[in-house]
């Protein structure tokens, strides 16, 4: 496994491994890697021939500098994860090889980053579509994986794959869940032990309102109710918001006629966690 620190470096080692008839995967993380990230980086390895792995915590997508500085850096720990989940190359950029100076380019997601997630934290998608844009042209992959978990990033990803014509098809991948149902996440780690236990109550309300949608339910407040009911159980989760939403353009929708996703955003103390579930009516 090869470790590169900037663009020149890992576009020439992709280009050369595509010179060798290998397919190129590519897994876009910010490091302060979990068994969801691994399960990423293994699918990408058994299906292609080489598999890139990005390590950079992306200053543009944070909402509070704070937020920023504080975001765990475990760059050691993260190439053992790295090689032994089969990566080939991890690319790991300074700020300075990423931000060389204060863009005045951006990627601006529209209608798909206006509701969930791209409500609450303003510019955050923009920032995130910007950086991965940046590391689909110094990484040219044939496929890039990204996780359900992020399931409005996801959306947004693909809207603008599709809307700028980028050669990479993207690869949804399903949410690692620890053993109580908590979807992992490097946040979780901030939660005591208390307040992970609360946590688990967030996958739990999202199984009672794909229960009722699984019953034939499909008016969006009854399964949002059921699933706020569930939620509500555990007074210390304060919901930001709890929704139903069109899988592909992350519109809230009245009544679910289509593949749909049920999507909540959760404060627990100071940690802010996000889960959803997804349904396609038969
Ligand atoms: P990060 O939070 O590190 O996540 C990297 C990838 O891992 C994303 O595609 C995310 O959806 C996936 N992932 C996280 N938790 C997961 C879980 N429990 N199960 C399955 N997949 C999971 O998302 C980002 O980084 C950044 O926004 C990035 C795309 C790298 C741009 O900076």
């Amino acid at each position: 496994m090869r470790v590169m620190a900037t663009i020149a470096g890992v576009r020439e080692a992709v280009r050369a491994a595509r010179c060798e008839g290998r397919r190129v995967g590519f897994v876009p993380t910010m490091g302060a890697l979990h068994a969801g990230h691994v399960s990423l980086i293994a699918r990408s390895a058994a299906e292609c021939g080489a598999t890139v792995v990005s390590i950079f915590v992306n200053p543009s997508q944070f909402n509070q500098a704070e937020d920023f500085e504080r975001y765990p850096r475990t760059l050691e720990r993260d190439l053992e994860a790295c090689r032994a989940a089969g990566a080939s190359i991890v690319f790991a950029p300074s700020n300075e090889e990423m931000y060389p100076r204060p863009l005045s380019t951006w990627i601006e997601p529209g209608a798909v980053a206006e509701h969930l997630c791209g409500r609450f934290r303003p510019g955050h998608f923009r920032g995130v579509a910007t950086v991965v844009a940046k590391l689909f042209h110094a990484v040219e992959a044939d496929r890039a994986y990204f996780g359900e978990k992020d399931a409005q990033q996801l959306a947004v990803i693909q809207t603008m794959v599709a809307e700028l014509n980028m050669a990479v098809e993207i690869v949804p991948v399903a949410t690692v869940r620890e053993a109580g149902g908590l979807a992992m996440s490097s946040r979780n780690e901030r939660l005591g032990a208390e307040e992970r236990r609360a946590a688990t109550v967030l996958y739990a309300g999202l199984r009672a309102a794909l229960a009722r949608l699984e019953a034939g339910e499909r008016e969006a407040r009854v399964v949002r109710e059921a699933a706020l009911e569930t939620v509500g159980r555990e007074p210390s989760v304060r919901v930001e918001y709890l929704e139903v939403a069109d899988a592909g353009t992350m519109q809230p929708v009245e009544r679910v006629s289509g593949p749909v996703r049920v999507l909540v955003a959760a404060w627990l103390g100071g940690v802010r966690l996000i889960d959803n579930v997804g349904f396609v009516p038969g």
